[in-house]
């Protein structure tokens, strides 16, 4: 049974005192329960039910038709050819299932964009015959919904089908797309929901697959492709356009991955390596090289890592994202090998998530926190520990700034909430900073109220114990509440809670990282923004990216033309061949409406497609009316070469819907 210490506050009034009462509660000091026990009254409101107890309705899945709760897909066995001429993966997939409700005889599967031509379902005597089905509308966001008939006992499915060339989840490069210019390369992207472009299957984060695959690289010349999966693979490693892979661990659907091409590889250590084209390939085994110390820091404070190899592939530039944590084998973008190491977080980040996500998986997209705000903290720490306090320090107070903007800037209150509304537009909506740096502080707040001594090793047990499972942000606050509050019943109240999960905005718990080499760039930018000196004799030798992101970043708007050219001619910022550096100027420099960084921002987003990037870039700059025509050039010209993923996001800024 629950025990407080004081009498509870209804959440609906917890979250309304958030305005007055937050901002100054007080830090309760940690106390361990003694003996025995003060009892208190609990009260049974349906709040405090919500909030520590998940109900059936907290585990739908709005964006998928999956009947999963009845019929579950447990294992899929591929065999599929990758065509690079069609652009297409076909052939078949066979679908395991475990039959829940046994009076269920129909499956529900999610579908998008793909042409089937067979479906068959396993007899008494285990051989396939044709079955009944039927494939719905299209829509939209979530694709077609494919029921088929099942005979009785049947337990599996075989599909015959096909992917189509547009297919959300994958981006076809010409060879003259990739940097060695000979041969084609594809590569997946099936968070959040394009798995189900590659593959007819149940498309929820609610259920977990294992997987076999083989797939064999369609025409005779393929000699340089390398084809990998988010999986184990048969260790000969021939290029002879035959490819086996076996995935023991079972994974969520959107963690399905594959990636083909002129791919080396290089190995890091005994079960650590990076794979890449061969202009980068030493560069970023480089630039990774602390990956194997990353992996030891977590083991130590999260425990053992699951998953066997932990490989890296750097994709080509268009890749959207700065990483994706497919397991065994992380998709990373090239824009991290900046050569000073200064962006690895991201590796942490992927890294954590063999914990926070591909272990314990958000049940839904409306608890995307538990995967991102978790890994992000996991990250912070592997951060601190491998670089010093400093650095975290000075990464969580760039977080911070960026979170306020979101905030600020939110489209929806409800969407500045952790736990996440039911009727989220689409899942991009559950991907903000919100999931990420709200998350962090709030496993900081935890962390900091309960201490560490006592904090790590519980989330070490909680990793273990949800482990290959699937939880919602009420499982994660019953286990707190079990786990830890009842142990130190002072150190976190039910409405700081409530406050953290369900209520809106910046909590007036939330940390405000202070960096002493932050605030040293900011003294030195006043007194330049002052007049004193020149921009060149700011004193910036031993500035990491970090530093210079700050200095940036809070440059008041209006500084204008002369002291825009003065930084450019000192520092070279409109070329700078750091992206993280040279966007955060790009974005200075359409406030400012700076020329001479416009062809640059032009090249940049022609070369770059990481929607950290051009997102904001194109978003900014089709609101400008100086530069709205420029950025639909630029546009016009560099969208063949984005993920389709990208082009959908890009393409809204310029149809005119959104003018
Ligand atoms: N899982 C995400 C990428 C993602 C999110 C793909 C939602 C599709 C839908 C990945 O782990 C991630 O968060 N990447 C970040 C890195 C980071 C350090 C915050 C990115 O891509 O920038
Ligand atoms: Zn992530």
């Amino acid at each position: 049974m629950h025990r407080s210490t004081r009498p509870l506050i209804p959440l609906a009034l917890a979250l309304s005192l958030c305005v007055t009462g937050c901002a100054d509660h007080e830090n309760a000091p940690l106390a361990e329960t003694s003996a025995s026990p003060v009892e208190v009254p609990v009260a049974p409101s349906s709040e405090r039910d919500r909030m520590f107890n998940p109900a059936a309705a907290d585990r739908v899945d709005q964006f998928s038709y999956a009947n999963f709760d009845e019929i579950a897909v447990q294992h899929i066995n591929l065999d599929l050819t990758l065509d690079f001429e069609a652009r297409t993966l076909a052939g078949t997939v066979i679908l395991d299932l475990d039959r829940r409700a046994p009076d269920a005889n129909r499956l529900v599967l999610d579908t998008d964009d793909l042409t089937i031509t067979a479906i068959e379902a396993s007899g008494p005597d285990g051989r396939f015959g044709a079955t009944s089905y039927i494939l719905g509308e299209d829509d939209p966001m979530l694709g077609t919904k494919l029921e088929i008939d099942l005979p009785e006992n049947a337990s599996q499915v075989r599909i015959t089908y096909e992917t189509s060339p547009g297919a959300a989840g994958l981006q076809w490069l010409t060879p003259a797309q990739t940097a060695g210019g000979k041969t084609p390369f594809v590569y997946s992207q099936a968070q959040a929901i394009h798995a189900r472009s590659m593959v007819p299957l149940q498309d929820t984060p609610g259920i977990r697959i294992t997987y076999d695959a083989r797939i064999q690289v369609a025409g005779a010349n393929h000699d340089d492709i390398l084809v990998l999966m988010g999986a184990a693979q048969d260790e000969d490693g021939v290029r002879d356009g035959d490819f086996s892979f076996s995935m023991p661990q079972p994974i969520p659907p959107y963690l399905l991955a594959i990636a083909a091409g002129d791919i080396q590889f290089r190995a890091i250590n005994d079960h650590i390596g990076v794979y890449a084209e061969d202009y980068i390939v030493d560069a970023a085994t480089e630039e990774f090289g602390e990956t194997p110390r990353m992996e030891e820091i977590a083991e130590k404070f999260y425990g053992e890592y699951r998953w066997g190899r932990y490989d890296m592939i750097v994709l080509p530039p268009s890749f959207p994202f700065g990483g994706m944590e497919n397991p065994r084998l992380s998709f990373l973008t090239p824009t991290l090998v900046a050569g000073d190491r200064s962006l690895t977080n991201v590796v942490a980040h992927e890294l954590a998530h063999s914990w926070s996500g591909n272990l314990v998986t958000n049940a839904t997209w409306r608890d995307a926190w538990l995967n991102e705000g978790f890994t992000s903290y996991v990250e912070n720490r592997i951060m601190e520990a491998l670089y010093g306090d400093e650095r975290a320090r000075m990464e969580r107070a760039l977080d911070r700034q960026s979170l306020i903007a979101t905030v600020e800037g939110a489209p929806r209150p409800a969407l500045t909430r952790l736990k996440l509304p039911n009727d989220m537009a689409t899942t991009d909506d559950a991907f903000s900073l919100v999931a990420y740096i709200k998350g962090m502080f709030f496993i900081k707040f935890l962390e900091d109220r309960f201490g560490r001594d006592a904090f790590d090793p519980f989330l070490e047990k909680y990793f273990d114990q949800f482990a290959f499972k699937a939880v919602v942000t009420e499982d994660f606050l019953h286990f707190l509440d079990m786990e830890l509050r009842q142990k130190y019943p002072n150190a976190v109240s039910e409405e700081e809670l409530a406050i953290w999960v369900f209520g809106e905005g910046m909590p007036a718990t939330l940390e405000d990282p202070q960096s002493d080499k932050f605030n040293n760039v900011s003294i030195t930018q006043n007194a330049w923004l002052e007049g004193d000196f020149n921009a060149g004799d700011i004193p910036t030798s031993d500035w990491t990216t970090h530093e210079w992101l700050h200095f940036i970043r809070t440059l008041p708007d209006g500084i204008g033309t002369d002291k825009m050219t003065n930084l450019d001619a000192a520092f070279d910022l409109s070329t700078s061949k750091n992206a993280e550096i040279a966007f955060a100027w790009y974005m200075k420099s359409i406030v400012e409406d700076y020329e001479p960084a416009f062809a640059p921002m032009g090249e940049f987003l022609r070369s770059v497609g990481r929607g950290k990037f051009i997102y904001p870039l194109y978003g900014a700059l089709a609101k400008s009316e100086s530069r709205r025509e420029f950025a639909a050039d630029v546009y016009a010209d560099a969208r063949d070469g984005y993920h389709p993923i990208a082009q959908r996001r890009i393409d809204i800024y310029f149809d005119g819907t959104d003018q």
